[in-house]
């Protein structure tokens, strides 16, 4: 045994274990330190008794026999097969969740319990997806050496999806938790990009560097959802109760995952659109200076704040549901523009929040977000995997918040998505003097216009033109392409 498992303390154990992204709710064991120190010894010294399985997996690797030209036939909504996972604890009131996004009749997949559904949560409601309850593990013979028979569980819901046979066309799994949220038409357009015939693992690693150091930088989080081609899933699933035989000491599912998907030589890719949110607090921050990738997911809506104020949660996604009806390309993507008779910069978060700062600030500096929310866990920084802006009492530095009241589609000026943002509260601060001192006080609403027809190219930013009347209470934002060569400062 190595010295570093004794310098392991209790707590810091107990703080990887809340950082798990899967079905955290959903589990009922006592923690002993005996299965803790059993966890690290794996870690530690990796028992690879099971080496002929390990290495089997490796020369198998052969392409799949379906091979699909993606450029004639794009992938669409009905390719992907979401396995999404929760118990009937949690879905009582996780529902809103999933019902947020899911396309009764349209998207594929379902909603995995542990037990069958309870008296109180039938009769099933259609807008919900169906539910199906995970094979019993308990027959599994590794299941005596499981330290968290829940995790095996989740993960082995990819393992019972494949096995209803409901397999045609289909070209991505999509794993995630009840409390996700998902960006379907984002997604659809995003797993385009990649060739579902070949082996992908696609997902992201937590905004907490404490998370990914504890467990891996390699891990998809399984609450922020990750994707796996239909030609990975075909070799998992054969191999998969062999390799919970090699990891019967992994505490969470989604290790488990990318430690099974690693052995057969795959790593993840991140997309930066898809989000765990292990934070606490206010989000807006970061929600407001989201990367130029597509808004895929967002996650653990119980652990922080509502979204929009004066809102609970449910209201809150519902609210940003709104926007995305309209046009899911643009929510959540920055566009900054400035008025310069006033030396003003807004930043536009669509279908989100509006800033105005009362000077001119280039696009390098916006795109940090404002650190409005706290770390999943208390620690010394640097905390996060991005760079964060500490939120100022400078009149110059602190903007105006505005947040989505209305969205609607107009046909005034041409066939526009005109979006509202209201003032959330009175910024109580003087106008910055070093700029001017033009005040943005009196604005009281700010109205974006974007294209109702033709979704954003993704990964590319948009520009924007402001129109404003000093002493007026409205600004209007006009969206628009960015010319060759523009420069955001
Ligand atoms: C998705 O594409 C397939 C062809 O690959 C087609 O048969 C199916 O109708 C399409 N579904 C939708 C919803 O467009
Ligand atoms: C979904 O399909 C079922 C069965 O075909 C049908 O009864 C129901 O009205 C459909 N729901 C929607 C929203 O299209
Ligand atoms: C904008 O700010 C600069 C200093 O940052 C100042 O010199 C200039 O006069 C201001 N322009 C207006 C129109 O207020
Ligand atoms: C800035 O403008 C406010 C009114 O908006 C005024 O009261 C204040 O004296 C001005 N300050 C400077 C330094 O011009």
């Amino acid at each position: 045994m190595s010295s570093s498992i004794a310098a392991i303390n209790l707590s810091s154990i107990q703080q990887k274990l809340q950082h798990v992204s899967h079905g955290t709710l959903c589990k009922s064991i006592a923690i002993s330190g005996l299965v803790l120190f059993f966890f690290y010894t794996f870690l530690y010294n990796n028992p690879y008794n099971h080496s002929s399985d390990l290495f089997m997996s490796f020369v198998e690797h052969k392409s799949p026999a379906t091979s699909v030209d993606i450029t004639n036939s794009p992938t669409n909504i009905s390719h992907i097969m979401f396995v999404l996972v929760g118990c009937i604890r949690t879905w009582k009131y996780r529902r809103p969740y999933t019902e947020a996004w899911w396309r009764e009749n349209v998207t594929r997949g379902n909603i995995w319990l542990d037990l069958p559904p309870t008296e109180d949560l039938l009769p099933w409601p259609s807008m919900s997806p169906p539910f199906q309850v995970n094979e019993d593990i308990t027959k599994l013979k590794v299941y005596p050496k499981l330290v968290n028979p829940v995790e095996v569980r989740i993960y082995r819901s990819i393992l019972d999806t494949f096995r209803l046979g409901d397999n045609k066309d289909v070209r991505w799994y999509v794993m995630a938790d009840d409390d996700t949220l998902f960006f379907v038409d984002n997604l659809v357009e995003v797993l385009g990009k990649y060739d579902h015939t070949k082996y992908h693992y696609i997902g992201t690693n937590s905004e907490s560097i404490k998370s990914n150091y504890d467990f891996s930088f390699e891990m998809g989080y399984g609450g922020a959802g990750y994707a796996l081609s239909y030609a990975l899933v075909e070799e998992l699933v054969t191999k998969m109760d062999g390799c919970i035989e090699r990891y019967p000491h992994l505490w969470v599912s989604d290790y488990l995952s990318s430690s099974c998907s690693a052995d057969l030589g795959v790593d993840l890719t991140i997309e930066k659109g898809i989000h765990q949110i292990d934070l606490r607090g206010d989000i807006s921050g970061l929600l407001s200076s989201h990367p130029k990738s597509p808004l895929l997911t967002l996650h653990h809506f119980d652990a922080v704040e509502p979204i929009f104020p004066a809102k609970d949660r449910f209201e809150s996604i519902n609210h940003l549901m709104k926007p995305a009806k309209f046009d899911q390309s643009r929510v959540l993507q920055q566009t900054i523009c400035y008025h310069r008779q006033s030396n003003w910069t807004f930043s536009i978060s669509w279908g989100y929040s509006a800033h105005v700062y009362e000077s001119i600030f280039p696009r390098s500096i916006l795109r940090r977000p404002l650190e409005t929310f706290a770390s999943w866990k208390r620690g010394r920084p640097p905390l996060f995997m991005f760079n964060t802006r500490w939120p100022s009492i400078d009149p110059c530095v602190a903007p105006h918040v505005f947040f989505l009241e209305t969205v609607d589609r107009s046909s005034e000026e041409g066939d526009l998505v005109v979006s509202i943002y209201t003032r959330s509260s009175t910024r109580n601060m003087p106008a910055c003097s070093l700029n001017g001192n033009h005040s943005a006080d009196t604005i009281s609403r700010i109205q974006v216009s974007s294209p109702a027809i033709g979704r954003k190219e993704a990964g590319r930013i948009e520009c924007c033109d402001v129109e404003y009347e000093t002493g007026k209470e409205v600004a209007s934002v006009k969206l628009r392409t960015c010319m060759k060569g523009e420069i955001l400062a």
